[in-house]
């Protein structure tokens, strides 16, 4: 069966990526950086619009699932910690706009895994008791790519929140099936000495590699390697014929992309899970109908 997703804050579409493979349906992206049109574009033949700001929901055709990884720089330990006092967090309510609008049956959120604890975990409190209102249940957990095929030490937030009528039997965070341990030696196939990459991150490439800021100097055959674009995008979970530029003149926003989107292999195991859902509420839907 088939389902129709919104891919919000969508940067290079991992939830696209991933879902995609399932065979859903794309209805809506939205990003405001343009720059990433194209790259969205040519991935995925179709146009992100702007501004979530300026999403008439009208206009919105009707849809299963909402996602979005919602920008993180509020919550983040290395940011500033605004939290909804930073104009990036309150785009969170913007969700919730577009939530009360559609009522869509499932919504996948990520973040980073300090959401969790900001202002002492009033802002998480806030996020759920806000999503809760719509008539939603919120599951959550905390993953860690390392633990999931991808040798990366990456850790996000992730937040399945189902519509409180969609009944269904699954386990949506027993994820013991999908563990898999993988080194970057296996996976990127070069002499690694380190088991797992650092978090793939926007800014303080080239950092000593002694240095904490270092994430992207490795030591391979004892000589310092740098993770190339190739390398970061395999990390993230993007295959070979995914489209992202390598013109040097491209590269800084390459950089951000990449470390800015979500492991693939993530989105990939919670589109299973949510299609589990669906697929159970359907079961059920049809045993009370006979
Ligand atoms: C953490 S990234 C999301 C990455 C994405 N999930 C992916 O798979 O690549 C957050 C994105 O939100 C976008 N963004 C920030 N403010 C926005 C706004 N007002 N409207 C739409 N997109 C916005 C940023 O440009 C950025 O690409």
């Amino acid at each position: 069966m088939t389902h129709k997703f919104v891919d919000l804050f969508c940067g290079i579409g991992s939830f696209h990526y991933s879902f995609n493979k399932m065979g859903w349906e794309c209805v809506l992206a939205s990003d405001n950086d343009e720059t990433v049109h194209d790259v969205y574009e040519k991935n995925y033949g179709m146009k992100p619009v702007g501004d979530i700001y300026d999403i008439d929901t009208d206009d919105i055709p009707d849809y299963d699932v909402l996602c979005g990884g919602f920008p993180c720089q509020p919550f983040s330990n290395a940011g500033k910690h605004g939290g909804f006092t930073d104009e990036r967090g309150v785009l969170f309510l913007e969700i919730i706009r577009l939530m009360e609008a559609a009522k869509p049956k499932v919504v996948v959120l990520e973040n980073v895994s300090a959401l969790k604890t900001h202002d002492k975990g009033k802002t998480f409190k806030t996020i759920c008791e806000l999503i809760e209102e719509q008539e939603y249940t919120v599951h959550h957990k905390v993953l860690k790519c390392s633990n999931y095929g991808l040798p990366q030490m990456r850790k996000r937030i992730f937040m399945v929140c189902v519509r409180n009528d969609i009944k269904h039997d699954v386990d949506i965070f027993d994820l013991k099936e999908y563990e898999k341990e993988m080194t970057m030696k296996e996976y990127l196939g070069k002499n690694f000495e380190k088991k797992h990459a650092y978090t793939i991150r926007c800014g303080g490439a080239r950092s000593p590699i002694t240095s904490r800021q270092n994430w992207d100097g490795y030591t391979v055959d004892g000589n310092t390697y740098r993770l190339t674009i190739q390398d970061a995008k395999k990390l993230q979970g993007f295959d070979d014929n995914f489209h992202l530029s390598e013109d040097k003149k491209d590269n800084k926003n390459t950089w951000r992309y990449l470390g800015n989107t979500i492991p693939t292999r993530f989105t990939e195991i919670i589109g299973y899970k949510v299609k589990a859902i669906l697929e159970s509420h359907e079961q059920s839907s049809q045993r009370m109908g006979s």
